[in-house]
């Protein structure tokens, strides 16, 4: 994404798109009830489930992505929410993550993952990172399907061209992620793709 493409899709994400973020975010408290200490969201873009994530539980959060670009998309989504004391911003890669080992509570990633290359590293470092007993929760999705109706409906509202115009991610398949994970030595996990979209999920050990 150029810079502009940026600055629109971080408008869609605030506006149109928020409910999305507010879906997973609840979706994610319910199944991990992780709602106290290190929050790492990896291929942020602009921090918005981590900032859902945030406004509903006491999470310090660590917004991690490559893109120089969105981070500052970021910083200014973290301002806006009044959260600056409790989010860092990181610029790295998914597969070199320069945090600690065993330092997070809970990894999560929206929309990020069908674009990460070497996936064996970037599951390895997810793996590195998460404290023993702490939960990644890893896909994408655009929510449940009367939520994603109505949503695609606003966003062909705002601008005809969006679906043409911004890039689908990769598709990839179950067999590639269970092979980036096996590879990472991460023996226990699931992959869940259903109506509300793919995810991963795997516990630190
Ligand atoms: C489609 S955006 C999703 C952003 C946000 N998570 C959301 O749900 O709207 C994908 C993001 O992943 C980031 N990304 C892609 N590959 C990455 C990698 N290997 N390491 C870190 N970030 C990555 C991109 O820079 C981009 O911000």
């Amino acid at each position: 994404m150029n810079r502009s493409d940026m600055a629109t899709y971080n408008d869609v994400a605030l506006t149109i798109n928020a409910p999305i973020y507010a879906y997973y975010a609840e979706r994610i408290l319910a199944k991990t009830d992780v709602r106290e200490g290190v929050c790492l969201d990896v291929g942020c873009g602009g921090g918005y489930l981590g900032l859902a994530l945030a406004k509903i539980t006491g999470l310090q959060l660590l917004f991690l992505d490559h893109s120089a670009d969105m981070l500052q998309h970021t910083a200014e989504n973290i301002r806006a929410c009044n959260l600056g004391d409790r989010a860092r911003i990181i610029l790295a890669t998914v597969q070199e993550i320069p945090l600690e080992e065993g330092t997070v509570d809970l990894v999560i990633s929206r929309g990020s993952l069908p674009f990460w290359g070497e996936l064996g590293a970037a599951f390895g470092e997810i793996k590195r990172v998460l404290k023993k007993g702490g939960h990644a929760y890893i896909g994408g999705g655009l929510g449940p399907a009367e939520m994603r109706e109505r949503l695609q409906q606003e966003l062909c509202a705002y601008n005809p061209d969006w679906f043409e115009h911004h890039r689908k991610p990769p598709v990839k398949i179950n067999g590639q992620y269970r092979e980036g994970l096996v590879s990472a030595g991460i023996r226990n996990f699931t992959i869940t793709r259903s109506d509300v979209g793919t995810w991963v999920e795997f516990r630190g050990v």
